[in-house]
Parts: C-alpha cells; sequence; structure tokens
C-alpha cells in the first residue's frame, strides 16, 4: 500500500484521488466575442454593450453526448462546468434571475443537458459557479468590475447590498444542488480579499469568505450535498486545493499542520479558459501529456480545460488536444488511474517520473526524453519480477548489477536494475514502462 496519507476533509476525495484526470469547461457569453472569458472586465463593457451577447446566443450546435464522450475518450473521469462565470450569466434555469440561458436563443437549460449527458457516460460531474458577479446589481464595484472606471462609479454603487448578493447565491447554489441530482463537485471561483485598491479608490475592496458569507454558503451545500468535493476558493478550507496555470513541483502540503492535502491542477489547452479564436499558445502533444503524468507523479489530479465555441461545439483544435489523451490513455490509463507518487525508494532516473499503483504493486516509468540504449534504475535490483511496456504489453529485458557490455566503465552497483531499451523508439508520446515489483 502506498504510504502517503492525505489529509482527512469533509468530502468524498477517495474516488476523486483515484480517478486522477478530469475535463473543466468553460462556457458563457464569453465564448462569443472569443477573446477571454475576462472580456467585460478587460474591456470594461457596458451592459448594453455585452447584451448582444445576450440576444444572440444560439448554441444550435451543442450536443452534451458529444462532449460527454470526446471528455471520456480522453480518459477523463470527470467534469466541471462553469454554471455561471463571473459575467454572472446563468447557463441553468434559475428562477431568481433573468440572465440565464433560457431566455436567450438557446432556450434550453444547457446545464440539465451536461449533467444527464455526462452522467450517462459514467464520468462524475461538478459545477463551476463563481463569487464574483459583473452582472448582479448588488455586487459591488470594485477593483476588478468592469465600471471601475466610470467617472460616476461611486454614485454607481450606491445601494448596492452585498448581503442580497450573498443570499442570491445562496439561492442559486439550492437549486444547482437540488433540481440536478447527485453532484459530486462543486467549484466556487474566487476570492481576492487581499488584493490592494487602486490608490484614491480605498472603497473599492477586493472580496472574501465574509463578503460570500462563505460559512453559511458551505453549511447550505453539506446540508444538500454531504459528500461533494468543495474547493478552497471561498477562502474557507474545504476537500481541495487548486494550484492554476503552473505545475507545483511536489505534493501539496497544509500550511499549517504540514499534512499531504488532497489537489488538483487546472490548465487550459492555449492561454485563456473560455473560447478565444485569435489565441495561439497551444500546447504540445508532449506538453500535454507530460503535464497529466508530472501532476499525478506528486499525488496531484488534472483538470485539463476545454472553452466551447458559442455555436456550443469543441473547436478542431481543442479537438485535437483531446485526442492527443485519448490516444495516450488507450495504452497507459493504467499508470494514472489509481496511482500516485512513488514510494520515496524509488527515485525516477534522468529524464524519467516514476507513478505508483495505490497498492504498491506497479511502479511505473514514464520515459520523457527517449534514451539509448539503456535506463538505469537505482534501488532496484532484486525487486523488479518483470517489466514491459505498458502501450503493448510487449517484454523488456533488464539485467542485474550492471549495464550488460563489455566496454570498458559500463556502470556497476549491487542495486542496480538496468532496463535495455530497444534503439526506436515506440509510435507512443509518452512511451511508459510498468514494473511488476516482486
Ligand atoms: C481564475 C479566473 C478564471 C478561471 C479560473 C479557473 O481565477 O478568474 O477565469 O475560471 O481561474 O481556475
Amino acid at each position: 500500500m502506498s504510504s502517503y496519507v492525505t489529509r482527512k476533509t469533509p468530502g468524498d476525495t477517495e474516488w476523486f484521488r483515484r480517478d486522477r484526470f478530469g475535463m473543466f469547461i468553460h462556457w458563457g457569453l464569453y465564448s462569443m466575442p472569443a477573446r477571454h472569458e475576462w472580456i467585460k472586465n478587460r474591456e470594461c463593457i457596458p451592459e448594453e454593450k455585452y447584451d448582444k451577447y445576450f440576444k444572440y446566443f444560439d448554441p444550435d450546435l451543442y450536443d452534451a453526448r458529444d462532449w460527454a464522450r470526446r471528455a471520456k475518450a480522453a480518459g477523463m473521469k470527470y467534469a466541471v462546468l462553469t454554471s455561471k462565470h463571473h459575467e454572472g450569466f446563468c447557463m441553468f434555469d434559475s428562477a431568481y434571475t433573468d440572465y440565464k440561458c433560457t431566455n436567450t436563443p438557446a432556450g434550453r437549460d444547457l446545464v440539465r443537458e451536461y449533467v444527464e449527458a455526462f452522467r450517462a457516460e459514467g464520468l462524475k460531474v461538478g459545477f463551476y459557479y463563481s463569487l464574483i458577479d459583473w452582472h448582479h446589481p448588488d455586487f459591488p464595484i470594485d477593483m476588478l468590475h468592469p465600471r471601475r472606471n466610470d467617472p460616476d462609479c461611486l454614485e454607481q454603487n450606491q445601494g448596492r447590498d452585498m448581503r442580497r448578493y450573498a443570499e442570491y447565491m445562496r439561492n442559486q447554489v439550492r437549486e444547482l444542488l437540488t433540481n440536478y441530482g447527485k453532484i459530486d463537485i462543486l467549484w466556487f471561483d474566487f476570492s481576492y480579499s487581499k488584493q490592494e485598491p487602486l490608490p484614491g479608490r480605498e472603497w473599492m475592496k477586493g472580496k472574501g469568505k465574509d463578503d460570500w458569507e462563505a460559512e453559511k454558503l458551505i453549511e447550505l451545500v453539506r446540508s444538500l450535498q454531504p459528500g461533494i468535493i468543495i474547493d478552497n476558493r471561498t477562502e474557507i478550507e474545504q476537500d481541495l486545493w487548486t494550484p492554476e496555470q503552473y505545475q507545483p513541483l511536489e505534493w501539496l502540503r497544509h500550511k499549517e499542520t504540514g499534512e499531504l492535502v488532497t489537489w488538483e491542477a487546472c490548465q487550459t489547452f492555449s492561454g485563456s479558459w473560455g473560447y478565444y479564436r485569435d489565441e495561439s499558445t497551444w500546447k504540445s502533444p508532449e506538453m500535454l501529456i507530460q503535464m497529466l503524468v508530472n501532476t499525478v507523479c506528486i499525488g496531484g489530479n488534472l483538470l485539463m480545460n476545454v472553452g466551447p465555441t458559442s455555436r456550443g461545439e469543441f473547436d478542431p483544435r481543442a479537438r485535437k488536444a483531446l485526442q492527443v489523451y485519448a490516444d495516450w490513455m488507450h495504452g497507459n490509463a493504467r499508470a494514472i488511474y489509481g496511482c500516485t507518487q512513488a514510494e520515496p525508494e524509488f527515485v525516477a532516473p534522468r529524464d524519467c517520473r516514476f507513478t505508483q499503483s495505490e497498492d504498491g504493486k506497479r511502479l511505473y516509468l514514464h520515459i520523457f526524453a527517449y534514451p539509448y540504449a539503456h535506463i538505469q534504475l537505482r534501488g532496484l535490483a532484486g525487486k523488479v519480477d518483470y517489466a514491459q511496456f505498458l502501450h503493448d504489453g510487449s517484454e523488456i529485458l533488464f539485467t542485474e548489477g550492471k549495464v550488460a557490455h563489455f566496454s570498458e566503465g559500463a556502470a556497476e552497483a549491487e542495486d542496480l536494475l538496468v532496463l535495455e531499451i530497444p534503439p526506436v523508439k515506440p509510435d507512443v508520446v509518452v512511451p511508459v514502462i510498468e514494473l511488476f515489483l516482486k
């Protein structure tokens, strides 16, 4: 058994750590301007102008079953969809606002179709819910708000009541957690109480747990769906630590206790969460696979994002990226599901990563740069019963104690296990060698 113990939290995180790989979906009105989901903030777009998107939002090609099938084929085991992003637009049929998809040409509850389709494919379902809301009339203007530069923003701010907004959130969260059956993850986003207001604009405060009335909010969530996984972005610690747009180098630890925590890196195929037509920093296949491996080899999950188009489809670049995962996971999923950081005694050799099955019986060697013609593993002599490429189950021969070659200087050490690597790299982005331990 793996010797790593993670901090206990209220939610059911066991399935989550086993499943390792999920799909994030950022979809909303911002998919129409198609230049970042923060567009309303970045371009300080006034309501009247943003209303155009509301007026014409028509995802006529949306087929949630297609999304679910692609997620599943990519090896993803769960998904998290934006039910509402910072723009405030609701992708579900909420009784507490008119600013929702059912009032656009879409005319349907997009969240419901997502839930049903993903569940039908056997995936777990989660909701992203933005704490920030740049549409709601009670959400106070602050340094992130699209109205922050209006000359009369102070006047516009009068009468806005954060407590009413906090209640609105509770009402919507209640809807999300009662109208759609069992929900596995609730992903709140995000707090910024420590952000400095602009000079001379001290009244524009950042927001955090007190503003959200996060304690009440979480209490409500737990009362409706006790086992649900909640992230930490309300500013109240719950189940999930969520490093974003960077790859940690070590398993995340609790700040005070030093315990290992359940964590999930969230990443994008290119530099935006929402569909961004003209953005071109799409990650290479090597990077996509290596990011997944780099996450699991230090005990984390990867939530990889897709930003569907406003017509409701994954665009060709996103499909291609998903196909990279599909091809790799087809033969290598065993090195990901139910796997975690290898025991400390197993140190990965140069250009490689280790993952290890939870039961401790199998060690997976992920080869990031393909070497010639051996991989030397220290500390593994006498411990490996059999070795094979994982993608095709073909034997990998090995020697123990030394590199089997007459040349002078061939490495020798008692604890050395030497894998003999075929000269041609198999046609796999990151080849994996499966080591059956004795
Ligand atoms: C951020 C951004 C956002 C995105 C999210 C995903 O905090 O505000 O647009 O939804 O992170 O982690």
